[in-house]
């Protein structure tokens, strides 16, 4: 339905934004007409959610006195990435050389997941990691911590004072592992329970069950996660799964009984919506059969995927058996923060695979693809009016070379081609969450 233009007043408008606007109302394998591209539009915002989106030149004179206007024209904005899958522990040694998981976990990660007993220090890789997510357009993620609780302290306080999108939990792991690591069934439990009391639902926080993966984690504290969720049926879910060949294989002499890697999570119960399960490169299509009925999503982590030579994820597979998929940095493993650049590796993730990733699949992706995966599509994701305004501003051609590519570009397609393969954070001009700006291209505000 058009909206006539007339005068708003301050009950529906408090901020407005100009600029061109590109936002997914559904997915581009699904749906034909799937986003909607305003150019020269404005975006009505009243307490930091969508009011609708307009033309600007109908409506530009209709601003009521005293409303806030953020005038980006020229610039595209899009919704707030979503990174699906990523761990703020591991942001200080990320690009660390030379292994494949099961090494790589031991000769780096854990020994930096050590420090994060320290609160001070879970404090300042907290803040840290948060303005790289915004410095790079996401305002959404979901998060693994460590195995101390307060390191989940940590990243939700520091999310809830920005008011970023934060799904966290304390990682849960009991064996195999260093003994400063690990916790037990029980105090898992208990920490995971006290955690959730402090954390979920408060301001726009939200508590998943964290078990590292299932090597990690013996029978009894996966019983402990499957009971966690059958008392709190509106948790997340976040592990790994099926991610290295070797870690595969030693998943099938932990839990010989197990059909499959995925089915020993399924044993306890821990498919279903709100389960985010990163990797899923070595399923076969009994698992993805399976990971489609439960409702549980896949976070497609290419930069993670490539640099510790895990293999190629299916993404077609995916669409074919019409499961969740969203776009994830995997940070440490991860070697990017930008989702343009971790498109980029997405691309070329499935060209290797004999496939192609459209421009707009790519960006569907990255916003309402990761806000479905997430179940918080009735949140964030896009524009619809009602939504909460977190926007990602793009400058598609900072620098002298991005400009002679974009002259070339002569469809929207073709622009936003470009932008995934050639952009990072050079491109990201402003990220405002809730609909208030948190960081502009040289500064944090
Ligand atoms: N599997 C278990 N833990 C991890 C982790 O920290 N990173 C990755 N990429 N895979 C894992
Ligand atoms: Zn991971």
């Amino acid at each position: 339905m058009t909206v006539v233009p007339a005068p708003l007043d301050n009950a529906s408008c408090d901020t407005a934004v100009r600029a061109d606007f590109l936002h997914f109302t559904g997915d581009p394998d699904v749906a034909g007409d799937s986003y909607e591209y305003v150019e020269d539009g404005l975006l009505i915002l009243r307490q930091g959610r969508v009011q609708m989106l307009v033309a600007a030149a109908e409506w530009i004179d209709f601003l009521p006195d005293g409303s806030a206007l953020y005038d980006y024209r020229g610039r595209l904005v899009m919704p707030g990435f979503v990174d699906t899958h990523t761990h703020y522990p591991q942001t200080e040694m990320i690009a660390s050389h030379g292994h494949q998981l099961l090494d790589w976990l031991e000769q780096y990660t854990f020994p930096a997941e050590a420090r994060f007993a320290d609160r001070a220090h879970a404090d300042r890789v907290a803040a840290l990691f948060c303005r790289e997510m915004l410095r790079q357009g996401t305002t959404t993620s979901a998060v693994f911590a460590t195995v101390h609780p307060a390191s989940v302290d940590a990243i939700f306080a520091e999310a809830e004072r920005l008011d970023l999108c934060l799904v966290a939990g304390k990682v849960m792991m009991d064996r195999n592992a260093p003994e400063y690591l690990l916790d037990t069934a029980e105090s898992s439990y208990a920490q995971s329970v006290e955690l959730v009391e402090r954390w979920h639902l408060k301001g726009r926080n939200y508590y998943a069950v964290t078990p590292r993966f299932a090597p990690c984690c013996s029978d009894a504290q996966l019983e402990v996660c499957g009971r966690l969720l059958g008392e709190h049926p509106d948790l997340y879910l976040q592990s790994h799964v099926a991610e290295n060949l070797d870690e595969v294989r030693w998943v099938a002499e932990l839990f010989p009984d197990r059909r499959s890697y995925l089915d020993v999570y399924d044993h306890y119960g821990l498919l279903g919506p709100r389960s985010v399960y990163a990797h899923c490169i070595h399923l076969d299509a009994e698992d993805r059969e399976r990971m489609a009925r439960s409702g549980a999503a896949i976070a497609f982590c290419p930069t993670s995927n490539l640099f510790l030579g895990s293999g190629l994820f299916d993404l077609d597979a995916a669409r074919d058996e019409d499961i969740r998929v969203g776009l994830a940095t995997d940070v440490g493993a991860g070697t990017s923060f930008s989702q343009l650049q971790t498109l980029n590796e997405a691309y070329k993730v499935c060209a290797l695979g004999g496939h192609g990733l459209t421009p707009q699949k790519a960006f569907y992706l990255a916003t309402l693809g990761g806000a479905r995966s997430l179940y918080l599509d009735h949140r964030i994701g896009n524009f619809a009016v009602g939504k909460e305004a977190d926007f990602v501003v793009l400058d598609l051609a900072p620098t002298e070379l991005m400009q002679a590519r974009m002259a070339q570009a002569t469809t929207l397609e073709e622009r936003l081609f470009a932008l995934m393969m050639l952009g990072d954070d050079r491109c990201i001009q402003a990220t405002h969450v809730m609909g208030r700006r948190r960081h502009t291209r040289d500064r944090l505000e």
